[in-house]
């Protein structure tokens, strides 16, 4: 680590860039706004963010929020709506564990969060990054906030060569640098949209990054090496069956998913196991016709689901109009459910 790297110069460029070209994200105040922006819509967005970007998150963050405008509103709702105004947001146990969180909060807090990020950390569902991001964003507090984002920016600062993942705790120690009392939710802010919107995976836009005097990546002259990565294992593929079963009115069968395991505790059309070999047994007698396939990515796998559709009635589902199934249903079934009405 460079004892003299310019830390303070590299913080005052950033913060002045983030005071002129700070995104305006629904869930934000701009920067350096009075008012504290309200921890609950701060914690909803953070959890929302991970793994999905500002654009795909924002129509969840509005529906959420006008559907469940208050962290108790959100504790006493049914987990079924929950998860059902999830769907298509991806990582379904994150949906779950925020419920825990708000039933926290709720329960055990008198619907008020905790304004430091031990306490946050404290509550189930909180992970240690949504709670940095709470305690720097919502409540001012010097917290060490480190997501893929700031990761790929302190490697390209530091051109640290150690690759990921074995790289993370270096990367946390080096974000630590910078972090100060100072405006630290600006300062968390500012690293992730530098690195969403300039300092980005592929191509960074160097030429207008306001700490490029600092960058040791680019002096090395190839900036979009760092961060160096272990070559990843090809995804295995899966296969399986789904059944599009629809009845006289139109609707669809669905059926709520066993609590534990992947895309636990959402609805689901009927499926087969996925696996090499699944098992493409009917649930029940009917004359089934192919629509074709459908593929979806997961994070351990790849999948490609069969798609076959039948006339049925009655019998244990969840009969749902079509359009609403299609709002409520996990991305890969809605594809499945799309494929089958083209056929
Ligand atoms: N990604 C995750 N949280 C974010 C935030 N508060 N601002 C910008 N990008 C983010």
């Amino acid at each position: 680590m460079d004892p003299a790297f310019p830390v303070n110069r590299v913080r005052q460029a950033l913060l002045a860039w983030y005071d002129v070209h700070a995104r305006v994200l629904p869930w934000r105040s701009g920067p350096g706004e009075a008012g504290r922006p309200d921890p609950y819509r701060v914690w909803l967005s953070e959890v929302m963010l991970q793994q999905t970007t500002t654009v795909h998150a924002a129509p969840y963050y509005a529906a959420f929020t006008a559907r469940w405008p208050k962290v108790s509103d959100l504790a006493a709702a049914e987990d079924a709506d929950v998860m059902a105004a999830w769907a298509g947001l991806g990582y379904y146990a994150r949906a779950r564990n925020m419920l825990k969180g708000a039933r926290a909060v709720a329960d055990d807090h008198g619907g008020v969060f905790p304004d430091t990020e031990d306490g946050l950390r404290a509550l189930p569902g909180i992970g240690p990054y949504t709670a940095a991001a709470v305690a720097a964003i919502a409540f001012c507090q010097a917290a060490n906030v480190v997501d893929g984002n700031v990761e790929r920016v302190m490697a390209r600062l530091f051109a640290v060569e150690t690759p990921l993942p074995a790289a993370r705790p270096e990367l946390r120690r080096l974000a630590a640098r910078f972090v100060s009392d100072d405006r630290p939710g600006d300062w968390a802010q500012a690293l992730m949209d530098l690195g969403a919107t300039i300092c980005r995976p592929r191509s960074p836009s160097c030429d207008r990054c306001p700490v490029a005097f600092a960058c040791a990546a680019l002096a090395s002259g190839d900036p979009a090496r760092f961060p160096f990565k272990v070559a990843k294992a090809e995804r295995p593929r899966r296969r399986g069956v789904v059944w599009v079963m629809i009845d006289g009115e139109g609707r669809v069968a669905l059926e709520r998913r066993p609590e534990k395991g992947l895309l636990g505790g959402m609805l689901g059309l009927p499926t087969s196991d996925w696996s090499d070999a699944p098992d493409e047994t009917p649930p029940v007698a009917a004359r089934w016709s192919d629509a074709g396939t459908v593929d979806h990515v997961f994070t351990h796998f790849a999948l490609t689901l069969s798609v076959r559709v039948g006339r049925a009635e009655g019998g244990d589902w969840v009969w749902t109009d079509q359009a609403a199934a299609i709002d409520a249903l996990p991305t890969v079934f809605a594809k499945a459910l799309i494929a089958s009405s083209r056929s």
